[in-house]
């Protein structure tokens, strides 16, 4: 296994829908340890492959950081089937280090996917679950947390992207 580098807003790879995985083998099966290993050592809860260049649909998440195996997600080709509800939150996102801001997201959402296998399964998760859930089938869509929330809000944080970049603190 190997602690791969993120990569961070501004690759053209973050805002390009993945391409669908239809190789279950044991390539597959490696770059989703990589991406376990990789979001553990970021640390976060939740990683999706655009965010270490692999244009591809799969992500993997977390919501326990670790604490508990029963917590440890990978959704291959993931669908969101149904939403419910509303809930806002906090968010952050790896390709954004030390930005963080509110998000509106649905409280549940049911997800289909596909394990390392090819096997199809659906997750029904609220709260956190449901918001990690949504946020990394998004990066598996190419839309990224700045495009969920205000115009205001995705300026101001472009701006402080623009300024990072000049001082030559961001990528
Ligand atoms: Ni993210």
């Amino acid at each position: 296994m190997a602690v791969l580098n993120i990569v961070k807003y501004g690759a053209t790879v973050l805002e390009t829908p993945g391409d669908v995985v239809t190789e279950f083998d044991d390539e597959l099966k490696k770059l989703v340890a990589d991406m376990f290993e990789t979001m553990y050592a970021a640390p976060g809860v939740g990683l999706a492959a655009p965010q270490i260049g692999v244009s591809k649909r799969v992500f993997v998440m977390d919501c326990s950081g670790g604490k508990d195996p029963e917590q440890r997600i990978v959704m291959v080709n993931p669908v969101v089937l149904n939403v419910e509800g509303e809930q806002t939150g906090e968010e952050g996102c790896l390709s954004f280090p030390g930005i963080f801001f509110q998000v509106k997201r649905s409280l549940r959402a049911v997800v289909e996917a596909q394990d390392t296998d090819g096997n199809e399964y659906e997750i029904d998760g609220l709260e956190l679950t449901a918001r990690c859930m949504l946020h990394e089938t998004d990066h598996c869509d190419g839309i990224l947390f700045i495009d969920r929330t205000t115009t205001l809000k995705r300026e101001l944080v472009k701006r402080k992207i623009k300024k990072l970049t000049k001082a030559g603190r961001w990528i």
